[in-house]
């Protein structure tokens, strides 16, 4: 029975060759080899026939071509499905996209946010201005002397100074908003009421407590007969908003160049609720900003009539609030994007 032997042998040989790239081509083979009338099928019916001493061995290899065909099959049958499946998927358009990690929201503008919302339901805008400003906005306007201490390279970061000199022209970092307040005042008329977020520098050693850069919101409102008591009304409304309403405010007297009087605020400290703790240092107060009234010279430099109107400004560092609502230990972390210290602020 050599005939049969060679038949086996032959088609082995086409079965480890066969390829197929579509699931029809693939049916095609398994009908051509495998169904009733497939050509490893007849085979076995001519197997019927051999002698019997032939049986064994060629019983066995006819097995063997029967397994490796069927094997051969499943796996094509395997990578043409696995194809299939990504096919349709990098074809569907409706299909549930992979999920992307999304980023969150910098707890830094939160607040500020939080902060913008509480004086604009008393009526404050937003106003803007320029990071990089001129000595005469962030200073000389608001009533610092030429040789004032903060204007000093340890403080105030110069872009162009001449060494030695004081000029209006200096281009330097604005160290505070009030600059912003300056240019509003000199662009507007009273009544004014605006609130001035932004990025300020200051030439600081950096470390867990003081950085190079913070945030600012500042606070100016400008009208006819404004007095310390509508400072003090703002204060205490934005306090119990921010930090609950049992806060209270406590006003100490303090100097800005452009204020008189001019006072720092402390709130009841919100972790002891007063009663005294580390971290008011015992004193159940904590310091949150400066303000005071808008001192006369300050508005008549920027041409405002200080017999008309009168204003009240304020002041705060958007970290330090920040610490205070969330504990913030180290104010490195607000400007290190550690993805991890950033996430929980998510559902704040
Ligand atoms: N400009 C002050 C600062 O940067 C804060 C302040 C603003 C104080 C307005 C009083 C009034 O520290």
């Amino acid at each position: 029975m050599g005939s049969l032997k060679d038949s086996i042998n032959d088609l082995l040989g086409q079965v480890q060759q066969m390829q197929a790239n579509s699931a029809e081509e693939l049916e095609a083979l398994r009908i051509k080899y495998l169904s009733k009338k497939g050509e490893i099928t007849s085979l076995f019916n001519e197997f019927r026939s051999v002698p019997n001493e032939q049986k064994r061995e060629l019983g066995q290899l006819l097995n063997q071509l029967r397994q490796e065909t069927e094997t051969r099959i499943n796996e094509m049958r395997e990578r043409i499905n696995d194809q299939m499946a990504n096919d349709q998927m990098v074809n569907d358009l409706t299909r549930t996209p992979d999920p992307i990690q999304l980023g969150t929201r910098h707890p830094l503008s939160l607040v500020r946010e939080e902060i913008e919302d509480i004086f604009s339901r008393i009526g404050f805008t937003i106003a803007q201005g320029p990071e990089v400003e001129d000595d005469k906005h962030v200073y000389g306007m608001l009533n610092f002397a030429p040789e004032h201490p903060a204007r000093d390279m340890q403080d105030t970061f110069f872009v162009e100074k001449e060494m030695g000199v004081q000029k209006p022209t200096d281009i330097l970092l604005r160290s505070h908003t009030s600059s912003v307040q300056t240019r509003v005042m000199t662009s507007q008329k009273p009544p004014i009421r605006v609130l001035c977020p932004g990025r300020v520098y200051r030439n600081e050693a950096i470390s867990a407590r003081a950085h190079c850069f913070f945030h600012q919101v500042e606070g100016l409102y400008i009208d006819k007969n404004v007095s310390f008591a509508d400072l003090r009304e703002a204060l205490l409304y934005f306090s119990k908003e921010m930090f609950g309403p049992e806060t209270k405010i406590r006003l100490r007297p303090s100097y800005f160049p452009f204020t008189e009087p001019s006072a720092e605020m402390d709130i009841s400290c919100n972790i002891c609720g007063g009663k005294g703790c580390s971290f008011c240092k015992g004193t159940g107060w904590v310091e949150i900003l400066g303000c005071g009234m808008v001192d006369p010279n300050v508005l008549e430099s920027c041409g405002i009539d200080s017999k008309e109107y009168s204003g009240y400004a304020f002041g705060m560092g958007v970290e330090r609030i920040t610490n205070l609502k969330y504990r913030v230990k180290d104010l490195r972390l607000f400007s290190e994007n550690d993805v991890r210290f950033l996430r929980q602020f998510e559902s704040c």
